[in-house]
């Protein structure tokens, strides 16, 4: 099992002020999978796909990754398993402004252990895959949001991680952007095996996934699957 979280909790601490997001989840997550998460504003979407994807710590329960307990992981080794496995698209983007597409992309290499003599190739591939190759040495600036965004996919893929984690990646696009972005998420993991968990707000969105988790108020309320999966149609406007 790539991830197992049991009775997991997260509780936020700001000076006195108790809050707690996560009370108790349950959830296992199979290499491969692609699983989109729901659930109102404030249920701890966001507090939980940080956990899974070591940015944060959980506060009780039990996080499995690679089926050995995150505990027994030592520092080094979850930010190599981070910067290595692990790919990040956030609705912001998050890139840097003033860097060409090219380095943003190389960003996350600079942070691994592949070797350099692989970079080149890596981020020519990255690029290439969602279609902005034209684009390599545009700054960020001068790009649109779709184009903003592939940019963020691509820097997520370079290192040839094992999950790809986006938090609502259309949430800033309108709706046939953010469908080419949701394509694009969709050969990732059908074509290039990368399991994905998404968080959105939009059924049609989720329905990319085949599973689609409902939290509320911090417990795993449903875990559907899902019937009839959206696909892509995986035309890559150039
Ligand atoms: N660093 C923090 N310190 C204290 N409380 C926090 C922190 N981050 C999040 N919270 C609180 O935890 C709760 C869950 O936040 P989270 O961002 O996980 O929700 P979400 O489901 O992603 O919501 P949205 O759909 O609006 O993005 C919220 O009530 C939020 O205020
Ligand atoms: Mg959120």
């Amino acid at each position: 099992m790539l991830i197992r979280l049991e009775n997991l909790q997260k509780t936020y601490f700001t000076g006195e002020v108790e809050t707690p997001v996560l009370h108790d989840i349950d959830l296992c997550i199979d290499k491969g999978e692609f699983v989109s998460i729901m659930g109102p504003s404030g249920s701890g979407k966001s507090t939980l796909l940080h956990i899974i994807g070591l940015l944060d710590d959980p506060t009780g329960g039990e996080y499995l990754l690679y089926d050995k307990h995150i505990g027994k992981y030592t520092k080094k080794q979850l930010a190599g398993i981070r910067n290595e496995n692990m790919g990040f698209v956030f609705q912001s983007f998050n890139l840097l402004k003033r860097t060409s597409v090219y380095d943003n992309v190389k960003l996350p290499l600079m942070y691994s252990h592949i070797k350099e003599t692989e970079w080149k190739t890596r981020i020519d591939t990255a690029i290439e895959s969602v279609g902005l190759a034209h684009r390599a040495h545009h700054h960020p600036n001068s790009l649109s949001g779709g184009e903003r965004q592939r940019v963020a996919i691509a820097r997520a893929l370079v290192t040839g991680p094992d999950i790809i984690f986006a938090d609502e990646p259309t949430g800033n696009l309108d709706s046939k952007t953010g469908k080419m972005i949701m394509d694009i998420l969709y050969d990732l993991n059908t074509k290039g095996g990368h399991t994905v968990i998404l968080i959105t707000h939009e059924h049609d969105t989720a329905r990319y996934a085949q599973r689609i988790v409902q939290l509320l108020d911090g417990v795993v309320k449903k875990d559907t699957k899902v019937t009839k999966r959206n696909t892509s149609n995986s035309k890559l406007s150039k």
